[in-house]
């Protein structure tokens, strides 16, 4: 093999009516949030996840933080989140005041351990942020009884997650709040771009409003409320609904990439590779992950140096919230250790995972992982 080919880690698909409908946008002068794409978006999204409401926001970060101060969480209240996720989920807690409270990772899905859940409930818990990670659901009928017996809100962060199911109902339908984000690398794509989905028709106003500035009548520019301007432009959503139009032959693909990396590494030493299946999910390979073992004899930061080097792009797993140097200033997580997602940090990566990945690249970039570990 030879240094010269590059797989990026991610690329989008953006061959379908994605030209025609940001075109129409800028034909018709629709580019900012007033325009038909977005009420058009927010409503075949929900619709395809089964909610009432989507409010559609610039980012899947501050989804989460609408979601927060839509449930009107704050200074007093603990929410449980996994430790091992990105930070987007973290941040929204601290800027509201809300104490976070961390459950390890499962060793096999990746997801938070919904075992230690139930420990970590004390009487100012108020809610669980359910985040499922890299392509298979956390478990939520187990999840759902918790938060039953505890009186508990959910939180539900499928940002990773279009598509996927969970034993047949969608993920994002679940939490009283959910959240998507649709950066580039997520399966229908905006860009930059994220929603907030209830089927509560109060919190679903006040989401809108939070996304707004806190904008009311009957005066204009007199507020009651603080408020952001996280408004999705029109141009942003053309592209999500000529993106959505293709969600079903996105899924196929991403698990048909993620069937054949594993066909590929099935029996390569050292390694653990996504589970396909659980008994309530296939994986839909979001990203396609790789664990090494202590048998590999390396760590994730050198196998990705060497797969770079052979022009194959990767991404570190994400790092532990309870090792987040931030959160350590802040005199948080002292003393707490979870071995899973500590050791999910330093060993895991993810190969070439973009939807506009060939054959080509994947055979390569699999043979590529071959050579490093040999
Ligand atoms: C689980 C999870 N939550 C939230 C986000 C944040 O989304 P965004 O990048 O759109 O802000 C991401 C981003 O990939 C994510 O993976």
């Amino acid at each position: 093999m030879t240094g010269s080919r590059v797989v990026p880690v991610n690329e989008p698909l953006l061959n379908g009516n994605e030209r025609r409908y940001v075109d129409d946008c800028v034909t018709t002068g629709w580019i900012s949030s007033d325009g038909p794409y977005v009420r058009r978006f927010e409503e075949e999204f929900a619709a395809r996840v089964g909610r009432k409401h989507g409010i559609a926001v610039c980012n899947g970060s501050v989804a989460i933080d609408v979601a927060v101060v839509a449930l009107r969480l704050g200074a007093g209240d603990e929410v449980i989140v996994p430790t091992f996720t990105i930070i987007s989920c973290l941040a929204p807690l601290i800027r509201a005041g809300v104490t976070p409270v961390l459950v390890d990772a499962d060793p096999l899905t990746w997801n938070m351990s919904v075992a230690q859940i139930e420990d970590k409930i004390t009487p100012r818990t108020r809610a669980i942020m359910v985040v499922h990670i890299y392509g298979l659901p956390v478990d939520m009928d187990a999840v759902l009884a918790i938060a039953e017996r505890h009186g508990l809100r959910i939180i539900e962060d499928a940002a990773e997650m279009h598509g996927q199911t969970y034993r047949g109902t969608p993920c994002g339908s679940f939490g009283d709040v959910s959240t998507f984000s649709f950066y580039a690398n997520k399966h229908v794509t905006t860009g930059e771009g994220g929603m907030v989905l209830t089927d509560d028709d109060q919190i679903a106003e006040r989401c809108r409003l939070l996304r707004n500035l806190a904008f009311v009548p009957p005066r204009r520019f007199v507020h009651h409320e603080i408020g952001w301007n996280f408004r999705m432009s029109n141009i942003q959503a053309a592209l999500g609904v000529a993106q959505l139009e293709r969600l079903d032959e996105f899924l196929a693909r991403k698990r048909r990439m993620g069937a054949r990396y594993t066909e590929l590494l099935h029996d390569i030493k050292g390694v653990s590779l996504p589970l396909p299946s659980t008994e309530y999910a296939d994986n839909v390979y979001w990203v396609y992950g790789i664990v090494l073992e202590d048998e590999a004899g390396t760590n994730a930061e050198e196998v990705m140096r060497q797969l770079g080097s052979l022009g194959v792009g990767t991404r570190p797993f994400f790092w532990p919230m309870h090792l987040q140097p931030v959160f350590q200033s802040l005199g948080l997580f002292k003393g707490e250790h979870y071995p899973v997602a500590e050791r999910l940090s330093t060993q895991g990566f993810y190969l070439p995972s973009g939807m506009a990945l060939t054959e080509e690249d994947i055979s390569y970039s699999a043979a590529s992982l071959r050579q490093v570990l040999r």
